[in-house]
């Protein structure tokens, strides 16, 4: 945590941090000096009757407090923008390094964890660096200084009541470390509590139409329950702290009352030494309680910087970034032996070898679970094969830039996902610098600008979370429209018509045959008419190639494929997934 603190915080903002520190020795030492003025207060113009030092010392101790007020000032906000800044920073990092995992990394970290790694642990992070180290440290210095004033000014008092403090110690940290715990229990709640709504929101036409809305409240109130009655406690014993550590500094001021009075009678200790005695000590648990406290912090900060770290330092071991650039490629795609398992000893594909080249339009046909989208994960390079290797124009695709690699290639999914923006904003996500022309003509070709220019505001119209405001033939057609503009040598379409009526299938058929010129297309299918557009039929079981070859002739060998289509489960399956 501390070499966190150094290089994060400490060497980035020094100007920073330098100023809060400066800020914060003058301001302690104004604070530090305003009992000793009081012992002059009383011994010097109080028992010399000097009307003239009187007003010098009231002056003093104005002055003092103005400065502690606003070098305080400065302290803090010169911590505050140094945290702001750091925290900004590290957002930022974590948000890159997210978006450069890979694939295999989302599919096995819950978004949830994901989430509170940004709001709950950067906060656990900002009040480490802000409140929890500057206060150890500061705050330990303060007490010994005013420790080192008082044996000063007599030592055998300064020992007598440095005897209570013990008791002060341990009731501080006893109690602090209950309420930290109970804040951890607190902050548990609360990221459940947030995962509960985000899932909720996400999933809300599932909990209306199965009429679960009870059962999600009082999953919901259950859990704010909880955090409501844990931060109760928190609270409860927050006010008992309180409440002893002023006991205890009572019977610390009792004990100066009774021995300082003796030594003042014995001549060992002034009048004005007395009192100055009684302010440090009733300053003296004050630092003791924010140690204490900022070591809580502290603690939570260094749980808080391990998950984040992992998440910085997180490897992707799945997928390794090769360094060959590619401007251009013929599409010519093999996959030659290929093996694949997502956990091991459960293979998902088998010893695959195809062949594609440009012009081609190769339908990827099977049951599912046959491994078909895990096909478009490999040529994608979401996941490497297990043995046997992916060639683009004859490059095992493993030794190019992975951004190259996925330029070339336009992949449509079954389910489209589009961003919450403009119809032209989503077309254009695929190719940033794509002109308003582009973009139409792009549209025209998956068969969307009809459609679009009957939005309400044609392609200016907000789409909606994950396009929500658009049907899914919609949806789907935007997709194929983003996919073609980048005019990418490899079409890869998982399921892109499953969604779509008939009609207009052929439509989006006609339009990905018609883009599909010059491409090379996998296009993975459930549907008897897309199989038919298509030039070959890959006809995938088990993750093995069961058979390969045009429509027809599959048909006349009359094997597996063959039965397929005569039991029509070719033509079941649009309906067991799209009714
Ligand atoms: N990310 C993943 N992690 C682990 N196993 C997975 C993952 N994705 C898919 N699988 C498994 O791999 C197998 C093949 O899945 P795949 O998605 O490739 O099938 P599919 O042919 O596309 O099926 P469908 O027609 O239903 O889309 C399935 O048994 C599935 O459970
Ligand atoms: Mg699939």
């Amino acid at each position: 945590m501390f070499s966190f603190y150094w290089q994060k915080f400490i060497i980035p903002f020094w100007l920073l941090a330098l100023t809060a520190i400066v800020c914060f020795i003058i301001a302690s030492l104004a604070g530090l000096a305003a009992p000793l003025v009081v012992k002059l207060l009383i011994d010097d113009a109080l028992g010399a009757n000097s009307m003239k030092f009187l007003h010098f010392i009231t002056a003093s101790i104005a002055i003092l407090y103005l400065f502690r007020g606003v070098f305080s000032y400065f302290y803090g906000y010169c911590m505050a923008k140094a945290g702001n800044k750091m925290l900004a920073k590290l957002r930022q990092d974590m948000f890159s390094k997210l978006q450069s995992l890979d694939y295999a990394y989302f599919m096995k970290t819950p978004s949830g964890e994901l989430i509170s790694l940004f709001t709950n642990d950067l906060l656990f992070i900002q009040q480490a660096v802000t409140v929890g180290i500057p206060d150890v440290i500061v705050e330990s210095i303060n007490l010994l200084a005013i420790m080192a004033i008082m044996i000063y000014f007599d030592w055998r008092l300064a020992m007598v009541t440095f005897a209570t403090l013990p008791f002060i110690i341990v009731a501080i940290s006893f109690f602090n470390s209950k309420i930290g715990a109970l804040g951890v229990l607190v902050d548990h709640a609360l990221a459940k509590v947030t995962a509960i709504i985000q899932q909720s929101l996400v999933s809300v036409i599932v909990v209306q139409s199965y009429v679960r809305e009870d059962y999600e409240y009082k999953k919901f109130s259950d859990k704010i329950q909880q955090a409501a009655n844990d931060l109760l406690k928190a609270q409860r014993l927050s006010a008992i702290l309180v409440s002893l550590v002023e006991f205890l500094a009572a019977v610390g001021l009792t004990i100066i009352i009774w021995y300082g009075g003796r030594e003042v009678i014995n001549g060992h200790l002034s009048i004005g030494g007395m009192f100055a005695f009684l302010i440090y000590i009733i300053n003296v648990p004050m630092p003791i309680r924010k140690i204490s406290q900022a070591l809580t912090h502290l603690k939570l900060g260094v749980v808080a910087w391990g998950r984040i770290n992992s998440l910085l330092n997180e490897q992707t071991p799945t997928v390794v970034e090769g360094d060959l650039q590619l401007p251009h490629t013929d599409g010519v795609v093999e996959f030659k032996d290929v093996s694949f398992a997502y956990w091991q000893g459960k293979p998902v594909l088998e010893a695959i070898n195809i062949l594609a080249r440009p012009n081609e339009i190769i339908a990827i046909v099977g049951p599912s679970g046959a491994g078909k989208s895990s096909f478009a994960n490999l040529l994608l390079r979401f996941y490497d094969p297990d043995t046997g290797a992916i060639y683009l124009d004859g490059l095992d695709i493993r030794r190019l830039k992975i951004a190259e690699l996925r330029q070339h290639i336009g992949f449509i999914q079954q389910e489209p996902i589009l961003f919450n923006t403009t119809v032209l904003e989503n077309i254009r996500y695929g190719r940033p610098d794509a002109t308003k022309d582009q973009i139409e003509q792009a549209a025209r070709l998956a068969d969307a600008y009809d459609f679009i220019m009957n939005l309400p505001q044609g392609f200016d119209t907000i789409v909606g979370e994950l396009g929500g405001k658009l049907s899914g033939g919609q949806r789907q057609r935007i997709a194929v429209a983003r996919a073609i503009i980048t005019e990418p040598a490899i079409l890869l379409l998982d399921e892109p018509t499953a969604a779509l009526d008939a009609q207009t299938e052929k439509q989006v058929m006609a339009a990905i045959r018609q883009a599909g010129t010059g491409r090379t297309t996998f296009i993975i299918t459930h549907r008897m008419s897309t199989i038919m557009a298509s030039d070959r039929v890959v006809y995938l079981t088990e993750g093995r190639v069961a058979e390969m070859g045009t429509h027809q002739e599959l048909i006349d060998k009359g094997g597996l494929y063959a039965q397929a289509v005569r039991f029509s489960e070719i033509e079941m399956s649009i309906d067991t997934n799209h009714l």
